[in-house]
């Protein structure tokens, strides 16, 4: 994963850099640099941590020109340490690189052979060598520049300068994107068009396999084979402001009090909430081809998806694959025969499931992309788009975008029903109408913010976590573990509460904390029994139900949390809000990182 920036152009570059660097810092923050061509050469400029340390190291020691390129790094290949950072140079080139070069070891073992000296322990520093070799050896840097990127196998997205050419960047693309800016008299390259936002609104985005020259007043686009292309311009409408915390603490806890509005805003999209009129979809007529569907996804997403086969499956009939994306790519998968397809994905940027997407394009199937970020690759690769309309969601743990995503997908399952005569008119304005009260019962579930935060509390010193679910609470389970690992670095498992008996009931031992997901539904008692059977081993259950659940619950349960009362279709999403607070203030009182916690990033743009 990891974020490049570059710019090439006619006024200091510095700053600018720094200011794309923190547009990117969604993709990684291990350590972060920048290089610089000026009268003195190549120089740069590197810190290990966040990029304020970067700051802090240029504000010690300032640099600039009129060219430049900038890196912030979640690590692959050598520890999160300086001397692992990019960019990395070699007698006057530098270069910044975003994947990971399969092939290092055999390009490393050859360079060092002919007396090169590697100075880190990354993959990418081999592009560097190998550029600084073919320059030596009196390629122009044109040539030399080409012959590297042609013996790179793995997936990349790289940007370089030389010293000996002031006014160009050369950059190139496999299997990452990367796209490039105009700006009349400057140029830019970026991992996204959002990291380019304050510079420039013209956008190319490079396709598989190009290699760019970037220059002040223009581009030169060569494809795979090394042929001069042209690539349309697209004019992107990024707001370039960066979101700020307001008054809360963290960026987390702001996400999880805007879920009534994000929730809100993405009904709206697929539905009336005054006159209850379903909008039909771009997915509709697809719904009606075909008996099977899949949905391919990772993480809270893939647990949005898992959460949707249950609608998919009740309302519409639809028998749905639920694939984790860096599984599906390599089976061999008995793919529907007409799709749909739905690729879900907060950032839109997720490797594995751009790939997977990518591979299902190729059997002509629909693909849709349930994405949050507009402009995101996932969703210019999809046929269409269905979106969620969270708007920016950057901590690091998932909350307004998974409860946007089951509101879109709780949508697309109404409308694929309707399409397969599955439901009347009647009946999906009923659904609808049950999903539309979501916004206001997760405001109301929002208030149970102190009780939450005293159980939470109670948790600091948990060792491990269980949490239970039946039905559609089972991915919520899983989610609500999924968030408590994340962000408190508590082991937390979710299960099946049918499963348990089946082998980790052998975890319970006195007082292990068990939160079971159980509002009242027609599986509620079944679930009730598994809270007996983990108490009468010594668990502190701590039971989230409504009032109805709460009244058939005879377990000695040591806390109840009664959320409120809420249909089958908005009820997912009223179950999500305490799962998450609990999460968020465990975090808390553990004093952890809470939206940048260790070893994360937002995006994550390897497989
Ligand atoms: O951007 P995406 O939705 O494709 O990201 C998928 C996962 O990486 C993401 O949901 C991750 O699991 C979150 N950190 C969970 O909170």
């Amino acid at each position: 994963m990891c974020g490049i920036v570059g710019i090439v152009g006619s006024a200091p570059v510095t700053n600018r850099l720094v200011e794309g660097l923190k547009r990117l810092e969604y993709r990684g923050y291990d350590s972060a640099g920048i290089a610089v061509v000026n009268g003195i050469g190549v120089t740069r400029r590197r810190a290990e941590g966040r990029i304020v340390n970067l700051e802090q190291v240029i504000a010690d020691d300032p640099t600039d020109g009129f060219i430049g390129i900038a890196h912030t790094r979640w690590a692959t290949h050598g520890k999160p340490i300086t001397k692992n950072a990019h960019p990395h140079t070699a007698d006057q080139v530098a270069i910044v690189h975003n994947g990971i070069i399969e092939n290092f070891k055999e390009l490393r073992a050859e360079l060092e052979a002919t007396g090169r000296k590697f100075s880190s322990q990354t993959d990418s520093e081999v592009i560097v060598q190998m550029l600084a070799r073919y320059v030596g050896q009196g390629m122009t840097e044109d040539k030399a520049f080409f012959s590297t990127i042609d013996r790179l196998e793995g997936a990349f997205a790289i940007a370089a300068i030389f010293e000996t050419r002031p006014s160009e960047i050369f950059a190139a693309r496999h299997n990452v994107p990367l796209v490039v800016g105009l700006g009349g008299t400057e140029g830019y390259v970026g991992s996204d068009a959002y990291a380019l936002a304050p510079f420039t609104r013209e956008i190319i985005f490079l396709e598989e396999g190009d290699r760019a020259i970037i220059r002040p007043n223009g581009v030169d686009i060569f494809d795979r084979n090394n042929d001069k292309t042209d690539r349309p311009v697209t004019l992107t409408n990024i707001d370039i402001t960066r979101a700020d915390k307001g008054d809360y603490e963290h960026f987390m806890q702001k996400e999880i009090q805007e879920q009534p509005e994000s929730i809100a805003r993405t009904l709206a999209h697929y539905g009336d909430p005054l006159s209850g009129e379903l909008y039909t979809t771009v997915a509709e007529a697809d719904f009606a081809k075909s008996d099977r569907i899949a949905s391919i996804a990772c993480g809270t997403a893939f647990l949005s998806a898992m959460v949707a086969k249950h609608w998919f499956e009740r309302l519409a009939q639809l028998h749905m694959e639920v694939d984790i994306a860096s599984e599906f790519r390599y089976r061999t998968p008995a793919l529907p025969e007409k799709g749909p397809i739905l690729f879900v994905s907060q950032s839109g940027e997720t490797a594995d499931t751009l790939a997977c997407l990518q591979y299902c394009k190729r059997f002509g199937l629909p693909t849709y992309a349930v994405v949050n970020v507009e402009q995101s690759s996932i969703a210019r690769a999809a046929s269409a788009t269905l979106p969620t309309l969270a708007g920016p969601e950057i901590g690091v743990a998932s909350t307004k975008a998974f409860t946007a995503q089951l509101a879109a997908l709780a949508c697309t399952a109404l409308s694929a029903a309707r399409a397969r005569g599955k439901l009347d008119q009647s009946q999906t304005e009923a659904h609808l109408a049950d999903l539309m009260t979501a916004p206001k019962l997760v405001a109301q579930a929002l208030k149970l913010e102190e009780q939450v935060k005293q159980i939470a509390i109670s948790l600091k010193d948990a060792q491990h976590i269980i949490f239970l679910g039946r039905g559609i609470n089972h991915p919520l389970a899983l989610e609500g573990a999924l968030k408590m690992k994340e962000i408190t670095y508590i082991q937390a498992e979710g299960y099946a509460a049918g499963e348990l008996k089946h082998g980790p009931i052998a975890l319970i031992e006195q007082d292990t904390p068990v939160v079971v997901i159980a509002p009242w539904d027609i599986l509620m008692e079944k679930t009730f029994s598994n809270v007996e059977e983990v108490i009468s081993r010594g668990a502190r259950v701590i039971l989230f139900t409504d009032e109805k659940g709460a009244k058939h619950c005879e377990a000695d349960v040591a806390e109840t949390v009664i959320m409120p009362t809420a249909g089958p279709m908005a009820s997912p999403l009223v179950s999500t809000i305490p799962l998450q607070m609990l999460a968020y203030h465990t975090a808390v009182a553990r004093g952890t990182d809470v939206d940048k916690p260790r070893n994360l990033a937002k995006s994550v743009t390897v497989e």
